[in-house]
């Protein structure tokens, strides 16, 4: 496993890997890494010759200085934990080396991302797809892997490579639970115990708003008031969203013959939680979760 902290050092891996025609699938993350992260490693081994993992908590994509700072770090353990697993190289710049200079190009979404966490985030997925156009040319993958937690992300790096060409599979990978149901997240370590056992609610939100689904059918104000109305009675948390669109259009027109996102998310004091399901119109899901 090599550890890789200049763009200059893995250009020159890239050149290598690439010449020898390997497949390579790339995880960017933030570090802190869990088990929703090293389930996205275990698939692009499993298909691929080489896996990169990056990690860099990006400083464009936080809109508040008090969650950049309070993100959790801990390379050290992840570094432990990564030799565990089938890595090949793990790309972990500085900022100075991302962000050297002040930039001249802004990226912007003209749709997908005025609704969920683009709206209550202002700037958030601008700061996302810059980084990631800079981690894709810097890493040259074949695959690159994405968590469903973050179904947005998902939707929105779908769009950057295709409108920009990246020549990358976007391979999205259905999410991860701890026993109860809230998605594995770096951010559960600043809950505090009492709302650690509320987060729970999450997912029955969830359940709640796709039962509505499949009794009532199609009905987007229902089921956003029913997982509303579910939240309100069950956590002490402040609603940050509840939502039901088209997916991955995150449109608010939604059609028997398109996939559906219902998507919540609550404020703690210090963690803000997110989680989702993607069905189809009969309430089935997409894409099968293990848990
Ligand atoms: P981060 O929050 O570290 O997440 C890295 C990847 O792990 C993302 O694709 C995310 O969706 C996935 N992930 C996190 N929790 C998961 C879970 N419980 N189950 C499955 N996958 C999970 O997302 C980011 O970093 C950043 O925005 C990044 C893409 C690295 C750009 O800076």
């Amino acid at each position: 496993m090599n550890i890789i902290e200049t763009i200059d050092q893995m250009n020159n891996e890239k050149y290598s890997y690439q010449q020898e025609g390997k497949s390579v699938g790339f995880v960017p993350t933030m570090g802190y890494l869990h088990e929703g992260h090293l389930k996205l490693i275990e698939e692009s081994n499993k298909n691929n010759d080489i896996t990169v993992v990056s990690i860099f908590v990006n400083p464009k994509q936080f809109n508040q200085q008090s969650d950049l700072d309070g993100y959790p770090r801990d390379i050290t353990r992840d570094q432990e934990l990564l030799k565990q697993y089938d890595v090949d190289y793990i790309f972990y710049p500085d900022s100075k080396e991302m962000y050297p200079t002040s930039l001249t190009i802004d990226l912007s979404l003209s749709s997908r991302g005025n609704v969920l966490c683009g709206k209550t985030r202002p700037g958030h997925f601008e700061g996302v797809l810059l980084v990631l156009s800079k981690l894709f040319h810097i890493v040259s993958p074949t695959h690159a892997y994405f968590g469903l937690k973050d179904a947005q992300q998902v939707a929105v790096v779908k769009a950057l490579v295709e409108d920009l060409n990246f020549n990358i599979q976007i391979i999205p990978v259905p999410t991860v639970r701890e026993k109860d149901g809230l998605a594995k997240s770096s951010r559960n370590v600043n809950l505090e115990p009492l709302e650690r056992e509320e987060a729970s609610h999450l997912i029955k939100a969830l359940y709640v708003g796709r039962k509505c689904l499949i009794e009532h059918g199609l009905k987007r104000n229902e089921i956003i008031r029913s997982v509303n109305d579910y939240l309100n009675k069950h956590v002490t948390g402040q609603i940050d969203y509840v939502d039901c669109l088209s997916y991955p259009t995150l449109s608010n027109e939604i059609t028997e013959n398109h996939a559906i996102i219902i998507a919540v998310a609550v404020k703690y004091k210090k963690a803000r939680l997110i989680d989702n399901f993607i069905l189809n119109s009969n309430g089935d899901f997409i894409y099968k979760e293990r848990n």
